[in-house]
């Protein structure tokens, strides 16, 4: 399975006994999880997919509850009704029976993980874009789940079935019609009423409110800076406001093929 890859393969992709010791409880065959690299659009799908399942109650005070982190939530994990909804950040693992994978172009993700980065204290507030894109390329940001490219590239060339592979401007471009195609794709019956609910619900300004009245309780907001918000722009193609020439070069010497193989560079 991990014969043959360009890209150096993490020691617990490899060791099912080490990824026993870090998983919370054990997986159904029918568990879906929500795989992305950081900052390409996870918590907007898990309102989503939280919104049409409860209808329309998620917010961040609840997102937990309805679709948990595998490693933060996992004492809910094993409460939640089936088929269960849980949100991985895990490079490539064979474990993970049915999988959303969700990806962003990474160069905008690069310019969101920065702010998050700032956000979250990660790294000093006097930090450049430039200094912070030079550790983004390399995977050495916080959390640690290699580069952007190894990330994609493993779930990408990974031989597991069911997987949906999904695009966050897609789903700027048609969000009703994305969400639909996840519980198509996993045959779960979704009324389209409900589905148009759970988008409106979902909206960035919606969100951008929830964030300012709910900024003490969500767990990712709690001892952040709120003066850099976490629902920041939601836009496509940010990062040409950000990257210079030589960044981009560079960016492309290092992420083309993964770039080329998402559509993402023409
Ligand atoms: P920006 O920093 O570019 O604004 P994640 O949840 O994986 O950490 O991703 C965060 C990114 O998703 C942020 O991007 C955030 O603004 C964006 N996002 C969150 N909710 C969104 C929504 N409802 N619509 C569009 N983008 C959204």
């Amino acid at each position: 399975m991990f014969k043959n890859l360009k890209y150096k393969v993490p020691i617990f992709a490899k060791r099912k006994d080490v990824r026993e010791q870090l998983y919370p409880q054990e997986f159904f065959p029918d568990d879906i999880f929500l795989v992305s690299y950081p900052k390409s659009g996870n918590t907007w799908l898990r309102f989503l997919i939280g919104n049409a399942i409860s209808d329309n109650n998620c917010d961040f005070s609840n997102i937990h509850q309805l679709v948990p982190d595998i490693f933060r939530n996992r004492d809910v994990c094993s409460t939640l009704a089936r088929p269960r909804f849980m949100k991985s950040h895990l490079y490539f693992v064979p474990d993970f029976g049915r999988v959303v994978y969700l990806v962003r172009d990474g160069r905008d993700v690069a310019v969101s993980f920065y702010y998050h980065s700032l956000k979250k204290g990660n790294i000093p507030l006097t930090t450049s874009f430039a200094e912070f894109l030079k550790m983004f390329n390399k995977g050495k940001v916080k959390p640690r789940v290699r580069t952007w490219s190894n990330h994609v590239n493993s779930w990408l060339d990974s031989k597991t079935d069911n997987i949906l592979l999904l695009k966050y401007e897609d789903m700027k471009r048609d969000t009703f019609g994305e969400l639909k195609r996840v519980f198509e794709y996993f045959d779960i019956p979704m009324a389209r009423e409900q589905l148009i609910s759970a988008v409106a619900a979902s909206e960035f300004s919606r969100m951008q409110s929830l964030e300012k009245e709910q900024n003490d309780k969500y767990h990712d907001f709690v001892n952040t800076d709120p003066s850099i918000p976490f629902m920041r722009k939601g836009k496509v193609g940010d990062w040409k406001e950000y990257f210079t020439k030589e960044q981009l070069k560079d960016f492309i010497d290092i992420h083309g093929a993964a770039l080329r193989r998402l559509g993402y560079l023409l």
